[in-house]
């Protein structure tokens, strides 16, 4: 029989990349919000470690399933790592991705120094209190204006180093190759297939 994991998050973009990137893992069955409810949780930590812990085990509490969450922030350089866990919030409550982007674009007129880093830490929670946790880092900077229609959040505003284009002009599956999330989620894979083999973990 398969094991149930849950994915805490709502995010549908969030979602859609973790089941690309952890989808064929065999012998789990991943469930989300639309197949399991949960509590939303309040992202009140102050660092991304402490707000992929909090959603992780509170969804595998309430569920009593394992659960996998993950939070990520977009950290520049030039604003000494902002925004950061605020990544989310940056343009104030309630603001969309476009808002957030245009504060991003407004506060880094006329910088030079563009270098940027996605982060992204990923928590696998066990409603018995165990909990595994690993962090994706990818390196780049910020383009000069807004540039592709695929991805979400920051996309069309980060290019990875090496490239020209923005992840917004990669199709999902290069995205997912290279990504932050990707890096964090591929940390979290051994303590996945242990669940479904624990011998040979
Ligand atoms: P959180 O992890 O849900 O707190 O996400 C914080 C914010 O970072 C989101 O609202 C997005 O704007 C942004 N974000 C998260 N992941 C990505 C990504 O893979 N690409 C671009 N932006 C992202």
């Amino acid at each position: 029989m398969a094991v149930k994991v849950v994915l805490a998050t709502k995010n549908p973009h969030k979602i859609e990349e973790i089941l690309a990137i952890l989808g064929d893992i065999p012998g789990i069955e991943w469930l989300t919000f639309r197949d399991i409810p949960f509590s939303d949780v309040e992202e009140a930590g102050e660092t991304l470690e402490e707000n992929a812990l909090l959603k992780a085990t509170a969804v595998a509490r309430e569920t009593g399933l394992p659960a996998l969450a993950e939070d990520t922030g977009l950290e520049v350089e030039a604003l000494g790592g902002a925004p950061g866990v605020r990544s989310a919030r940056f343009a104030g409550e309630n603001k969309d991705y476009r808002a957030n982007n245009e504060r991003l674009l407004e506060l880094l007129r006329g910088v030079e120094d563009r270098r940027a880093r996605f982060r992204t830490v990923a928590v696998l929670a066990l409603p018995d209190g165990r909990t595994w946790m690993a962090e994706g880092v990818l390196e780049g900077r910020i383009a000069d204006s807004p540039r592709g229609e695929h991805g979400f959040g920051y996309d069309p505003l980060f290019i990875p180093e090496g490239e020209t284009r923005t992840l917004a002009e990669m199709p999902p599956e290069e995205k997912n190759r290279i990504s932050h999330r990707r890096r964090a989620l591929e940390g979290i894979r051994p303590a996945l297939k242990g669940l479904v083999s624990p011998a040979e973990a």
